[in-house]
């Protein structure tokens, strides 16, 4: 076992000592929760719960590439309530930015499309955006990319954007995965940076969409991973090294850096 005990005092130990230099984390759209954006799946207040006022055949279909070439107004609508500038990062957000500080940020694999963890300082080259960002957006059927200024407009009034190719015409959709779509290439690029991570952090995600979810199992066996999260997610607890802190990120992320002596460091970092 490399952790002394399944504590959050251990896994500091761990990180203080030098045995965690090569930390991988993954995250999800419950990182962001306490910045003001829905997740997808909480009962109540996920985004999921809360689209059936729209009608929707089901839910998942707002992010269906076909049922958005029939229909893209339930996307647009949800993408006017999403669309980043609005929001700022959370403690948690921060806390990687750190770790990316101390240079012990191997990568960090979002699922999150709102862009807050480049706003709180974590360096692009270490952030893999598997499910892409509302950075930029393209023309579905030609692919011509589709200008920044004009998208925003178009978000605000919910009004579908449509190709700048007078000829084309096709629909324009922020470039984020939708289901039936390929993930980005840096998701594969970097796939492997779990297996020879040497402490995996997850935060903030119910590990069900696949293949993103297979970044949690993917580290070796005696490599501590570190649940927090309102609830137990995937097989994480399973192993002899799992820690779980289960409740809201940021305060689990708050314990973390107490352990670590970081707290000062990180709630001005916070601050500024
Ligand atoms: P989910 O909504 O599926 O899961 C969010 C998780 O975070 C749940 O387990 C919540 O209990 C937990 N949670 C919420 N707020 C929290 C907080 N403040 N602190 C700790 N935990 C909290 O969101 P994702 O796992 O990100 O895909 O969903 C994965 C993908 O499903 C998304 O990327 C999206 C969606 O369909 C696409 O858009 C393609």
């Amino acid at each position: 076992q490399t952790l002394k005990d399944r504590s959050l005092t251990s896994v500091a130990e761990l990180i203080k000592n030098g045995g965690a230099r090569r930390i991988v984390v993954i995250t999800g759209a419950g990182l962001s929760t306490a910045a003001g954006i829905p997740d997808f799946r909480s009962p109540k207040t996920g985004l999921y719960h809360n689209l059936a006022r729209l009608n929707l055949p089901y839910a998942e279909c707002v992010f269906d590439i076909s049922y958005f070439r029939e229909n893209p107004l339930p996307f647009y609508m949800l993408a006017k309530e999403l669309y980043p500038g609005k929001f700022s990062p959370t403690i948690s957000h921060v806390f990687i930015a750190l770790l990316a500080n101390k240079g012990l940020l191997r990568m960090l694999f979002t699922q999150n499309i709102d862009c807050l963890e480049r706003v709180a300082g974590v360096p692009g080259h270490r952030i893999v955006e598997a499910h892409g960002s509302f950075a930029t957006q393209r023309c579905i059927d030609c692919m011509t990319e589709f200008p920044d200024k004009e998208m925003r407009e178009h978000i605000e009034r919910g009004a579908p954007a449509l190709c700048v190719r007078p000829e084309c015409r096709g629909l324009v959709k922020p470039d984020i995965v939708f289901f039936g779509e390929q993930l980005p290439s840096a998701f594969f690029e970097n796939r492997s940076a779990p297996a020879s991570a040497d402490l995996l952090l997850v935060l903030g995600t119910s590990l069900s969409v696949q293949p993103f979810a297979s970044l949690s199992i993917m580290a070796a066996e005696g490599v501590p991973r570190v649940l927090f999260n309102k609830e137990k997610v995937g097989d994480v607890g399973s192993r002899a090294d799992d820690v779980l802190c289960l409740g809201d990120c940021d305060s689990g992320v708050r314990k973390l850096a107490d352990e670590l002596g970081w707290r000062d460091e990180l709630e001005q970092m916070w601050r500024d």
